[in-house]
């Protein structure tokens, strides 16, 4: 595995191959926790990694560099999966000042149990944006990028290295062997830093708008993110997929997400993603049980327009209808447009309910619920399709150019 990234900066991160739950992120492909060593006359690891991994990354600098060479441990973002092996780092570098933001010192603080790690023993040295630390041949430059991911995250730049040390921003949930964007097949890694996007990053949008700002004003010629594959070959294209997934910029594609009881529900999906296929026009059917919280998310991300059904029970919709609402609103993705259809039998409830859900969120709801008493005549089968057509009508007036409507990102 090529683990080197620029003479004397190498990766020395770990690859989990297994992990498959990511505090209900579903990481199909596994994950990755970047660290990276950076040795000149003064030497420097970037980040660090979860806990249960923290030998293991130990292990990878000393087969680089003894550990009493170790001067600077850098945390750019104080999240457990980055900084929770952290205690056991700091306890095994006996020569290291711990390098970050005032909010870090503060958030590793309330992570930390001082009891057992005696965090005041660590020696400290606070940046803010625009500090500078010296390493030799090479600088390390600091940028406070709030919100992305947590308040105190902040971005590591080598300018003579062209180098952005990115933390959570550009990231990807995927296991490989290879740690470049040109050692791995395109398609599957802008799959997985679309769904790291609409998963970690999307309720962020503005944020990151304010971080591609700043990061235009670099020369950068990679960036080595906390997880995933560097990009070095892929900078623009992963970085115009920011610019879009920043404002949830939306394709011509009409998402239909179900759950049902008897089929009644799934029947009027069916139609109604049947009158959605339209030419020009992508349409996307999910079964909310055949499914999952990160596919159905980053399925949101780019659709215009989405049709949301939920069968009725105990007067309201179904509880995994409901998780998925709740785990929508969180993420705030905006600029949507749709509406709530569902089946109900003596009691009503259902779709009433996503409809309220839809326009909390603040999407244009296009029409009242559209509702089947036990199940879904012919009636009411043509009307799901022309609720369908006219979803994917809306899709084309909101993605109105053609390369609006063929971004395949
Ligand atoms: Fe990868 Fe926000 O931690």
């Amino acid at each position: 595995m090529n683990t080197t990234l620029r003479k004397n900066i190498d990766w020395v991160g770990y690859v989990d191959w297994t992990i498959r739950d990511f505090h209900s992120y579903e990481t199909a492909r596994g994950a990755t926790y970047n660290s990276y060593l950076v040795r000149d006359e003064k030497t420097a690891l970037i980040d660090t990694v979860k806990a249960p991994f923290a030998d293991r990354l130990l292990r990878n600098v000393s087969a680089l560099t003894d550990l009493s060479d170790i001067d600077y441990v850098v945390c750019n973002h104080a999240e457990p999966d980055h900084a929770g092996g952290l205690p056991r780092v700091m306890k095994a570098l006996p020569g290291a000042t711990l390098v970050c933001n005032k909010k870090c010192v503060a958030a590793l603080s309330r992570h930390f149990d001082t009891a057992h790690f005696d965090t005041s023993a660590w020696r400290i040295r606070v940046v803010t944006s625009g500090d500078t630390l010296p390493l030799g041949q090479r600088t390390l430059q600091f940028i406070d990028t709030p919100m992305v991911h947590w308040p105190e995250s902040m971005f590591t730049f080598i300018p003579e290295e062209k180098l952005l040390f990115s933390m959570d921003a550009f990231g990807q949930h995927y296991a490989t062997s290879g740690r470049f964007d040109d050692e791995v097949p395109l398609c599957t890694l802008m799959e997985e830093a679309k769904a790291y996007y609409a998963t970690i990053v999307t309720p962020y949008g503005k944020q990151v708008a304010g971080v591609l700002e700043q990061a235009a004003t670099l020369d950068i010629e990679m960036i080595a993110p906390a997880h995933g594959v560097i990009w070095r070959s892929q900078i623009a294209k992963i970085v115009e997929a920011y610019k879009d997934w920043s404002v949830c910029r939306p394709k011509a594609k009409v998402l239909v997400i179900y759950d049902t009881m008897w089929d009644s529900t799934g029947q009027m999906a069916r139609a109604i993603h049947q009158g959605a296929s339209l030419a020009g026009v992508e349409a996307v059917l999910i079964h909310i049980r055949r499914s999952n919280l990160t596919t159905i998310a980053t399925e949101v991300l780019d659709s215009a327009t989405v049709a949301f059904g939920s069968a009725t029970l105990n007067r309201g919709m179904m509880p995994m209808a409901g998780a998925v609402l709740t785990y929508l609103k969180g993420l705030r993705p905006v600029g949507k447009a749709g509406f709530a259809f569902g089946s109900y039998g003596w009691g009503k409830g259902g779709p009433e309910a996503v409809g309220d859900c839809l326009e909390n969120m603040g999407w244009q709801v296009l029409r009242e619920p559209l509702k089947a008493q036990y199940r879904p005549m012919p009636k009411v089968r043509d009307e799901c399709r022309e609720a369908g057509k006219a979803l994917a009508q809306k899709a084309l007036e909101m993605a109105p150019n053609r390369e609006d409507r063929q971004r395949s990102v």
